[in-house]
């Protein structure tokens, strides 16, 4: 579905992103980790469109996309969210998640403007989608209110449940976990899962290794840019480049198994 090599990206000297190769196959769930700055939100900019490549291919479902725009890209089916949450604050819960119709709700500008009972049938399957995704991630209570009057949990979840409302084949999220409390995670991990049974596959940047290890099918772990490792969750635990990219050169083996006990942050 989505293949990515030899992926580069240079600022100025610093390169974020250092010759990066990772496939995600049709329902499996891929996470990219790696330390602060190794250049993973870098990777996903590049995917998604919104940063140009300095080298490498990136394929969606056959077709090249390197450096296309990013409303190409996600019409040919790739979905995101963002590591700072982007959610429109002053629009209502189920105004945020309607504007994911708009890709693929083909309305014209004949029917908009005399609203013709086809532009009002045309609303009402955005509403009712919407409604679908806001019931699929689990977002209760009142869907007329402002977004930003939200805790922060719900407010990550409507945007989850917006890149769904782009009818995906490929949802990227960005540090879902960050700034959820403990059984929030455990309700996003199911939620993943979820996604993945209805058959899209899940790209999947984390710090919180319990979630991690847990969902994925297959990690690519990044330092400074470079691709240390790709391999199962078991394989990427127990591979010593790993470790001491998570915890520096002198990690003696107690260390190790502490990291791998106590890494769930
Ligand atoms: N727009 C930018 N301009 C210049 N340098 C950038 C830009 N974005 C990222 N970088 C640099 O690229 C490197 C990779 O950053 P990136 O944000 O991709 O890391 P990350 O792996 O997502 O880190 P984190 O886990 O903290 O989110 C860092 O050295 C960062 O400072
Ligand atoms: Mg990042």
């Amino acid at each position: 579905m989505l293949e990515v090599s030899d992926l580069r990206l240079a600022f100025g000297g610093v390169r974020a992103v250092d010759g990066l190769t990772f496939q995600v196959g049709a329902n499996e769930i891929v996470s990219v980790i790696g330390p602060n700055g190794a250049g993973k939100t870098s990777a996903f900019n590049c995917v998604t469109g919104f940063y140009r490549p300095t080298g490498g291919r990136i394929t969606l479902n056959g077709t090249d996309i390197t450096g296309r725009r990013p409303s190409l890209i996600a019409a040919r089916g790739l979905s995101r969210t963002f590591q700072n949450l982007r959610v429109f604050g002053d629009l209502s819960v189920l105004d945020n998640v309607r504007a994911g119709t708009h890709l693929w709700l083909r309305q014209r500008v004949f029917d908009v403007l005399l609203h013709t009972p086809r532009y009002r049938r045309s609303e009402q399957e955005a509403t009712d989608e919407a409604h679908k995704w806001l019931d699929f991630v689990g977002l209760r209570g009142d869907r007329a209110g402002l977004v930003r009057n939200l805790p922060y949990g719900e407010q990550r979840r409507v945007e989850i449940a917006r890149a769904l409302a782009r009818r995906p084949s490929l949802l990227l999220l960005d540090e879902p976990a960050a700034g959820l409390n403990h059984s929030e995670k455990a309700e996003l991990l199911g939620l993943i899962q979820r996604i993945r049974d209805l058959g899209i596959a899940i790209a999947l940047i984390e710090h919180d290794m319990g979630l991690v290890m847990e969902v994925s099918d297959r990690i690519v772990v990044l330092d400074y840019g470079k691709e240390i490792a790709d391999g199962t969750p078991a394989e990427v635990r127990d591979n010593p480049a790993v470790i001491e990219a998570y915890l520096g050169r002198e990690a003696g083996p107690e260390e190790t198994e502490e990291v791998r006990g106590a890494r769930t942050d």
